[in-house]
């Protein structure tokens, strides 16, 4: 019986132990490098926005009421629209800094 109780423990304790940092990471891009998105977010992409859009930094299109992108996926998907249409090429991990960059700034998706 004792055997059985601390067994239990043992397992809630794991189960704890293995939830908390899950629950913590709340960042749907962990470990994007927010610099090179902002690098590659003002080179590639602020002009076509603004012009389209407006807003002093482009950020218009990102913050527009009827904006397309509600959820992680969305954005990471009208990312790879835009870089797709593009004909950008960009590998997993700059879409990545990307959306990161993208997500923190204005969309904030945790
Ligand atoms: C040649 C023009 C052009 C360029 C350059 C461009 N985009 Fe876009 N982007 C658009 C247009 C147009 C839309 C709006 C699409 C719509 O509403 O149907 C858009 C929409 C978006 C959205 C969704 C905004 C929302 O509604 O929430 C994201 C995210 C985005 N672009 C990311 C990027 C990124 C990142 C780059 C640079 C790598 C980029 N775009 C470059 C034209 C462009």
């Amino acid at each position: 019986m004792r055997t059985r109780i601390s067994t239990a423990a043992t397992a809630a304790t794991a189960t704890l132990l293995l939830a908390l940092p899950l629950a913590a990471q709340a960042d749907p891009f962990p470990n994007a490098d927010h610099a090179a998105g902002k690098d590659m977010h003002a080179r590639l992409c602020v002009e076509c926005h603004e012009r389209k859009y407006g807003g002093e930094d482009g950020s218009a299109i990102y913050l527009r009421p009827d904006r397309r992108v509600t959820t992680p996926s969305a954005l990471s998907q009208q990312l790879t629209a835009c870089t797709t249409m593009l004909n950008l090429d960009l590998f997993p991990e700059d879409e990545h800094h990307l959306a990161g960059y993208l997500n923190k700034l204005y969309y904030k998706f945790e």
